[in-house]
């Protein structure tokens, strides 16, 4: 059997009470009080769904005790009817002002006060309802937005394992070299060993040349371990642009040579800081460089043009290849996740969505520069603050 609903009865005098008790007794569970006070206790423990409140009471008048309940975020969905013998408009509108739903004059007709009743309650359950569905409505949101923040974690992550296998091949070539180069000198090194007297001095030159080297590959480890961290819960520090420009050709350098793309670099002063999270910009940097390679493939003149210089209090970092710019159309769509261009298994056209969020969490902008006749991308983020300040 469903439950029945509550009302409040709050009146002092007897016989009022018992009229109202006979008028609802069979439709409703109801309980009585006989002054603001003991209604105000009661409605705590019987959370009534309609309270019938006689406006003129001992102690607490009705009016103060409809604020009670509208003050009361458990009370929220409780109905409140003023009764009261004066039908003056002042004093209506003064009940509705503290909240009450309705208003009625006594001496009153029962089918008419049973009839109100059945309307507020079935207000109530409807109002009750609509708060569970929306409750619920708020669990299934709040669940949704967790999932898509987890598979937008675990789409990141495949994108970024794509571009490490995508790399992959580059790094070989990048460590190749310097191990070419350690191959070499070793066996320089053993001939000037058969000489007699051994050339001392040309020895110690190449184990010098044989130590850079080795730190050469050491970086590009590092910088291998590096980015394939997340980054996204690094601090964000005010670092040099070089610095960040220098860690992430380390890991592409011989991948642009090897794709013969003749690279550019304007010189960047030492001193110009950028705050950002240095491994989240060394991975936005890289997929850009990554697209300006793809992007040159089958020009004759491939070129790949990188520039950093201050503007205003930002950092504008620009990537410039030798294609002749992006069509309006794909320009539209690039920045959007899955949007490639790219043979299938190329590319997974998370690239630029990635890397655009990625700027925007740091308050900058990632932006094609339509004004070159080339291709130029545009990074720009705040600077940074230069650790000594000078006095003024
Ligand atoms: N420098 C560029 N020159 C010409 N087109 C570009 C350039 N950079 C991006 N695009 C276009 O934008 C598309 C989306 O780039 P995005 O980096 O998001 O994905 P992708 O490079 O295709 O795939 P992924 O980055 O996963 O390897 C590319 O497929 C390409 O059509
Ligand atoms: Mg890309």
């Amino acid at each position: 059997m469903e439950e029945k609903q509550k009302v409040l009865i709050v009146d002092d005098e007897p016989r009022n009470q018992r009229i109202l008790f006979e008028t609802l007794e069979d439709l409703v569970e109801l309980k009585a009080a006989s002054s603001g006070e003991e209604a105000l206790s009661l409605i705590e423990e019987f959370q009534p769904d309609l309270i019938l409140l006689d406006i003129m009471l001992p102690g607490l008048d009705g009016y103060e005790v409809c604020k009670a309940v509208r003050a009361n975020g458990k009370t929220s969905f409780t109905k409140v009817l003023l009764i009261s013998g004066k039908a003056m408009i002042d004093e209506r509108l003064k009940g509705y002002e503290v909240g009450a739903d309705d208003y009625m004059t006594k001496p009153f007709v029962s089918e008419e006060l049973l009839a109100k009743v059945k309307v507020f309650l079935r207000l109530t359950l409807v109002e009750r309802h609509l708060n569970d569905l929306n409750i619920r409505l708020d669990e299934k949101v709040h669940e949704k937005t967790q999932q898509l923040l987890e598979s937008e974690a675990k789409l990141i992550s495949a994108a970024k394992m794509s571009a490490l296998g995508e790399m992959a091949g580059g790094i070989a070539h990048e460590i190749n070299t310097p191990l070419g180069t350690i191959a070499l000198i070793s066996s320089q090194i053993r001939e000037f060993l058969t000489e007699d007297p051994i050339n001392r001095e040309a020895v110690t030159g190449l184990t010098i040349v044989v130590d850079e080297t080795v730190e050469r590959i050491d970086k590009i480890i590092r910088g291998l371990r590096s980015f394939s961290r997340d980054g996204g819960q690094d601090p964000i520090q005010s670092i040099s642009v070089k610095h960040v420009l220098e860690e992430t050709m380390n890991l592409c350098r011989e991948k642009i040579k090897q794709s013969r793309v003749q690279l550019m670099e304007t010189p960047i002063p030492d001193d110009l800081l950028v705050l950002c999270r240095p491994v989240q910009l060394s991975q936005v940097l890289l997929n850009l460089i990554g697209n300006a390679c793809d992007a040159v493939e089958n020009v004759e003149n491939k070129w790949i043009q990188l520039e950093a210089e201050r503007d205003g209090s930002s950092i504008r970092i620009s990537i410039t290849d030798s294609g002749g710019g992006i069509p309006p159309g794909t320009q539209e769509k690039m920045f959007q996740p899955f949007f490639t261009t790219k043979e299938i298994g190329k590319g997974t056209g998370l690239g630029l969505s990635i890397s655009k969020g990625i700027i925007e969490a740091h308050h900058g902008s990632l932006n094609i520069d339509n004004q070159c006749k080339n291709t130029r991308f545009i990074v720009l983020l705040p600077a940074g603050a230069p650790v000594h300040v000078k006095a003024a």
